[in-house]
């Protein structure tokens, strides 16, 4: 694949690479603006509203203000998208109905992951995927596209719309300029950042996490997972796990929300997902909040995984 990047050699906006790549109309007006509405959110994180909501999300997560704002944010500029019929979220109990009828996505987001880092200054997200089907029906197979934004010391967004993975900077003028084209990871890394406690892990699981540490991975854990997948997808290879727990067969990671979307985008990069037995992407959910256990990361990392947890017989 040739880069824009050397063709046009210099400055590359969002909307400039998207149009040289070719991305349907809609498509990436639309992702332009999800990319603009993370400028709102990011405003909202200077505001520093650390404060609880007083309300629970369907997981039964305490809310912050600034979950619900984000939400509020993002359900509000994709009613006035014009491209988007209708609209889920984390934080929300039901689908939010909001085009007309005739528009052609569907969207789902994690309006702020990893939001409980927000009091320690550590970096959180944005995660979004674009549907060509009704919500109730969606799944790895129905999205077109995915994106999730970085609020670091710098706000960067990743998307693929099935055309590779790329990364943007936000610049001070307020332009997401192309920073990483065509990302795509080695055949093997040489980090890992695990999600759940080592005690409730399953036999298979700690395994597997004993087999990368005696290959010498560091760990790499934020506990946020669009910094800590961002890590993986930026150092070109890795695993991020949080694994089926010992009472906790499903994990903590939402499959519609985080986990779709995200091994969308690390499939575009050449990675991949499994939950332990099947691909992420091909699993049909059953409901809007499903969870599911989660390998992620380098070709060579999944299939070790996937090796392990095939001996559970389970
Ligand atoms: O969205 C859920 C989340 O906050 C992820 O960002 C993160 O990977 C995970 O939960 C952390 O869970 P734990 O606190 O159990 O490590
Ligand atoms: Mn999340």
């Amino acid at each position: 694949m040739e880069n824009i990047s050397d063709v046009t050699k210099g400055f590359v906006d969002l909307r400039r690479h998207m149009w040289m790549a070719g991305i349907e109309v809609n498509l990436r007006r639309l992702i332009w603006q999800i990319a603009v509405t993370g400028k709102y959110i990011s405003a909202k994180i200077h505001e520093s509203n650390r404060k609880l909501a007083g309300f629970e999300n369907i997981y039964g997560e305490e809310q912050l203000a600034l979950d619900r704002s984000s939400d509020i944010i993002l359900e509000s500029q994709m009613r006035h998208s014009g491209f988007v019929r209708e609209y889920a979220s984390e934080e929300r109990d039901s689908i939010i109905q909001i085009g007309k009828g005739d528009e052609q996505y569907f969207v789902t987001a994690d309006p702020l992951d990893g939001s409980s880092l927000v009091d320690a200054n550590l970096a959180i997200g944005t995660i979004l995927g674009i549907h060509n089907t009704s919500i109730p029906e969606v799944g790895g197979k129905s999205l077109v596209a995915a994106m999730y934004i970085t609020y670091g010391p710098l706000i960067t967004m990743v998307y693929s719309a099935g055309k590779g993975t790329h990364e943007f900077v936000l610049n001070r003028e307020g332009e997401y300029v192309l920073s990483g084209e065509n990302i795509v990871l080695k055949e093997r890394g040489s980090i890992y950042s695990l999600g759940g406690l080592r005690r409730d892990w399953l036999p298979e699981h700690l395994e597997y996490i004993e087999y990368l540490e005696s290959e010498g991975y560091k760990l790499r854990y934020s506990g946020g997972f669009v910094p800590d997948i961002n890590q993986i997808l930026i150092k070109k290879g890795g695993v991020f796990t949080y694994p089926a727990l010992k009472d906790n067969k499903r994990g903590k990671l939402r499959l519609i929300f985080e986990l779709q979307p995200v091994a969308f985008i690390m499939e575009g990069a050449g990675g991949m997902a499994t939950d332990g037995k099947e691909d992420i992407l091909s699993i049909k959910p059953e409901s809007l909040d499903q969870r599911s256990p989660i390998y992620i990361g380098s070709r060579f990392e999944i299939e070790k995984a996937s090796e392990f947890l095939s001996k559970s017989g389970t």
